[in-house]
């Protein structure tokens, strides 16, 4: 049924669903945009005054917010009665790894999905246009469908259905750091569904900006399973690139070299060619381990195992810096200061969600070391809660607590180190005060850099020594 959109209601205010609706309201003055989630202090974060506090840091997302917020995008935990107003709903709830149970470690958890189609299946109105933009296992809209189904069944013997509902698929391809330019610069909308006039629905709303030759039209289970294999082979393509930076380094080659080289075939393209600690975010590991869930499903055991080695040379990377570090710095790191610059996953994002740099300063504060960190982003409680003690041997002799000190500028975090570890290209880092930095630090000075951010002949005039990714001169 075609659906003349006024109101939308998005059920999940995280990294997707603030932003894209944001995009949205600002594009479509005459819609209405609720945003709704669970999360009290999200919604909080969101309403703020101070837009220095909203809950996510992306480039241009708080001028957006600042013009549309109160007008035609509006932030609430008003989950129901926003359901019950709404011609379409968009679903952006979170979709982890199941932690337990069958399929742990590998198939999507799909609690928070049921729980939105349970609420939206109650209090919805009329007909609705039920949105999936979560990335979800492929068939995951038949269990929408038969949840929906069930309620309106239930309705009917109770004489009180007036409902119906048509469920599209509509993933969403935002990298975060640049989430904004990529919502409203896509290289594609993508929207997956067997009912052509919710469709046109949908499309009417892309179509304020975003040209229709860009808006790809799909069956259902294509779009779903279009949203999971994107995200498999840009991690493919790191897990590939970070192969051949530990080639380079035994040979005598330069990461940076080969990846140019390789990239200017258009075959190939240039994109996505970057070495450094290895994949992070919320979705590249989940999305993969997710994949191979579903090919061992259907027995397709060699193709389950052909993605499981993304996962694994993404760890094997980042098991060989940490190695690297401890092997440069005399064979031990104990009670030793590390600088780490860089929290979050990848630069222009306060997420740290699956970073690289969790996992690396675990192992180094699991050899005795005491970090200094520094993230231009990243609030210190979220460092200090992604490092917490639980489940790790760090020395017993010294306490967490004082084991890992934040700090707010670079020079602050370099006082008295004797290493620093760049994890992050935040934009900063390529211009660091290096003479400052040497006489701060306690000889011999080892910079590792993972992210290609140091001019390595600057770096040694100066005395550091230094170790680059990748780079087999700088081993
Ligand atoms: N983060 C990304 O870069 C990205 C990009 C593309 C797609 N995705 C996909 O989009 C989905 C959302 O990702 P995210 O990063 O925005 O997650 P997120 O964890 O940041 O946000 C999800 C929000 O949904 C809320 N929520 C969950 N169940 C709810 C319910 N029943 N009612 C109300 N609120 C509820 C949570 O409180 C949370 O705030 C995931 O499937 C993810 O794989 C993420």
């Amino acid at each position: 049924m075609k659906v003349d959109v006024r109101t939308i209601c998005c059920i999940g205010a995280g990294y997707v669903g603030g932003p894209s609706m944001a995009v949205m309201a600002d594009k479509c003055p005459h819609i209405q945009f609720n945003v709704v989630d669970m999360n009290p202090e999200r919604i909080e974060s969101w309403n703020s005054n101070k837009l220095e506090e909203l809950p996510i840091y992306e480039p241009g997302l708080s001028q957006i917010i600042e013009r549309c917020r109160g007008k035609n995008l509006h932030f609430s935990c008003d989950v129901k009665g926003n359901i019950s107003k709404a011609d379409m709903i968009f679903i952006s709830v979170n979709t982890p790894t199941k932690k337990r149970g069958l399929g742990a470690g590998q198939a999507s958890d799909l609690k928070w999905i049921e729980a939105c189609s349970r609420q939206i299946a109650d209090h919805a109105k009329g007909h609705t246009i039920v949105v999936e933009k979560s990335t979800l296992p492929v068939k995951t809209a038949l269990t929408i469908k038969s949840i929906l189904e069930a309620y309106i069944i239930k309705g009917k013997n109770n004489k009180t259905n007036v409902k119906s509902f048509s469920i599209l698929s509509n993933p969403e391809f935002l990298a975060e750091g640049t989430a904004i330019n990529d919502l409203i610069n896509p290289d594609r909308i993508l929207i997956g569904g067997d009912d052509q006039e919710s469709i046109n629905s949908l499309m009417d709303i892309y179509i304020n900006w975003i040209s229709a030759d860009k808006i790809l039209t799909t069956d259902i289970w294509s779009s779903e399973l279009s949203k999971l294999i994107a995200n498999a082979f840009l991690a493919q393509r790191i897990s590939s690139i970070n192969s051949i930076s530990a080639l380079c380094e035994n040979t005598e080659a330069n990461i940076n070299d080969v990846a140019k080289a390789v990239g200017m075939d258009s075959r190939i393209g240039e994109h996505f060619l970057n070495s450094g600690p290895g994949f992070g975010g919320s979705c590249f590991k989940k999305d993969i381990s997710n994949l191979i869930y579903i090919c061992n499903h259907y027995g397709l055991y060699e193709v389950a195992s052909y993605w499981e080695q993304v996962i694994s040379i993404n760890e094997w990377q980042q098991k060989r810096i940490i190695s690297t570090i401890v092997e440069k710095l005399y064979g031990t790191i104990s009670e030793k200061k590390i600088t780490i610059l860089g929290f979050s996953f990848k630069s222009n994002t306060n997420d740290t969600r699956e970073s690289p740099a969790i996992n690396i300063c675990k192992n180094l504060l699991e050899e005795g070391c005491y970090l200094s960190i520094y993230d231009p982003k990243v609030d210190s409680n979220q460092i200090l809660k992604d490092l917490k003690k639980e489940n790790i041997n760090y020395e017993k002799q010294i306490d967490n607590s004082k084991q890992i000190e934040t700090h707010n500028s670079v020079l602050e975090s370099v006082v008295n180190t004797d290493a620093i570890v760049i994890l992050t290209d935040w934009e900063e880092f390529y211009d660091l005060n290096l003479r400052e930095i040497y006489e701060l630090m306690r000889p011999p000075c080892w910079i590792f850099d993972t992210r290609n951010v140091i001019n390595v002949e600057a770096a040694k005039s100066y005395g550091f020594n230094i170790w680059k990714l990748g780079n087999g001169k700088f081993k």
